[in-house]
């Protein structure tokens, strides 16, 4: 296991290319489960959760070739070629439970196989770092089209009598609208008889970008980054060529880089259009955003004001930012408050951030940062994703030498995320775990 070695202070300076948005690819390259012919995907970061996606397809029967990048290609200096996929068995339908405790996006085959080969056999996700994290809406979606369920043995059996049948439904839950849930019953709907209303649907930019490449399939879907989406069913799908959008929690997580050293960083390849509710709340705290075309500039004054911030469904503040906010505001003036509420227990930081010497009080799903004046470095865990990315910024600014210990966490979901930040001064290092 490897671990990160940070000695905080450096200014960071410079040019950062984004990568393609995971969470848009992970439910893509499931959806390629129910073309015919061959889809090639441009902007797959490489991951470890992309690999276990593609591992995943590959053992229902994909053939997945990544090709190499002809120099000097566009896909950015981290050179990924495109991902060709290719349907070349159809008769396996199990998502072993080997794969799925590792990602939980496995969930995102539920759909595809059963719309295209009427059976599904997935393992049950279990617990979760960032809170309970149920697949109850997922299967109520596709009950509603017509499929049937039983659990055996730590596995969700999914059956179609025939096809699947469009219906009109409503989708949402407790926390509001479920955004792998509104792909895999999205999905589903495209090859089913008939049309879906999904109403209550997510309007992340990920539902957007799956809609759109299902349409490029011959799919027939409108509405899609609207909580109510249409979906005529057609008989069949066929490969086409897609580019993932770019990844709008990696540049929100390298704008607050910027911010939290007091940096200057242009960010290339990103989408500042997925980011208004960020750019809104940074700007409030005194983070300069500017943008030309698909480039943003990012510096900050020295004074970093407090605020509040709520998390919320797209348009809304994205959870998946909160804990990188979250060490921003630690160092801001004043008591900032930050309230989570789609997953209400995703705290993990909390405890790590103050032992680098923030003052951060739990009430609730509601976290209160009271600013201090520096960060000390620290031997730290990752637990989560985002909550390691917290580390890795509160890292950058701390005074001293920051390890952070289990980074996997951090590989499933950053690509190449310490190269990335040395190359913009950061001194940053990953050694083998002692
Ligand atoms: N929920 C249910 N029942 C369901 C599904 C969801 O109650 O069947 C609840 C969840 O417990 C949560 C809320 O609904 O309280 C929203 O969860 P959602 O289903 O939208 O989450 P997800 O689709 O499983 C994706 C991202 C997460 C991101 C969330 C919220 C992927 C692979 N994952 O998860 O990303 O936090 O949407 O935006 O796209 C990450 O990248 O670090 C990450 C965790």
């Amino acid at each position: 296991m490897d671990s990160f070695l940070i000695r905080g202070g450096q200014r960071l300076k410079g040019t950062i290319e984004i990568s393609g948005s995971k969470n848009s690819a992970l439910p893509i390259v499931a959806a390629c489960l129910m073309a015919e012919g061959k889809t090639t995907l441009k902007g797959v970061p490489r991951l470890s959760d992309i690999d276990s996606m593609t591992k995943l397809v590959g053992e229902l029967g994909c053939h997945v070739y990544r090709h190499e990048a002809p120099a000097g290609s566009s896909e950015g200096p981290v050179l990924n070629g495109p991902l060709d996929i290719t349907v070349t068995d159809e008769s396996k339908c199990e998502a072993r439970y080997d794969i799925v405790k590792t990602m939980r996006a496995s969930i995102c085959v539920l759909g595809p196989l059963l719309a295209k080969r009427g059976k599904a056999v997935v393992s049950i996700p279990g617990g979760c770092a960032i809170g309970d994290r149920p697949v109850d809406l997922h299967i109520r979606g596709l009950q509603k089209l017509g499929a049937e369920f039983r659990t055996d043995g730590g596995n969700i059996v999914g059956e179609v009598r025939g096809r699947l049948k469009g219906c009109r439904m409503y989708l949402g839950g407790a926390q509001g609208p479920t955004v792998l849930g509104t792909i895999n019953v999205m999905c589903a709907a495209a090859l089913a008889e008939g049309e879906t209303v999904l109403v209550g649907a997510a309007c992340e930019p990920e539902v957007v970008d799956c809609a759109e490449m299902l349409n490029k399939m011959g799919a027939r879907i409108r509405g899609h980054g609207t909580p109510e989406i249409r979906i005529e069913g057609v008989e069949k799908l066929v490969g086409c060529e897609h580019r993932i959008i770019p990844d709008r929690i990696e540049t929100g997580t390298f704008i607050i880089a910027a911010a939290i050293t007091n940096g200057e960083l242009e960010l290339r390849h990103c989408n500042l259009d997925h980011l208004i509710a960020v750019t809104d709340r940074l700007d409030e705290v005194g983070v300069k955003i500017e943008r030309q075309n698909g480039t943003i500039f990012v510096s900050s004054t020295r004074r970093l004001s407090q605020i509040e911030m709520t998390t919320q469904p797209y348009p809304g503040f994205p959870t998946d930012l909160q804990a990188q906010l979250m060490a921003l505001l630690c160092l801001g003036d004043g008591i900032s408050v930050i309230t989570e509420r789609i997953f209400p227990d995703r705290f993990l930081h909390v405890g790590e951030l103050n032992r680098m010497g923030g003052r951060i009080r739990k009430e609730g799903p509601t976290a209160i940062i009271q600013g201090v004046k520096e960060l000390q470095g620290a031997s730290v865990m990752a637990s989560d994703l985002r909550a390691s990315a917290a580390l890795v910024l509160a890292g950058l600014v701390a005074k001293g030498t920051t390890r952070i210990d289990r980074v996997y966490h951090i590989d499933r979901g950053y690509e190449k995320i310490e190269q990335k930040l040395a190359a913009v001064g950061a001194n940053i290092e990953r050694v083998k775990e002692k």
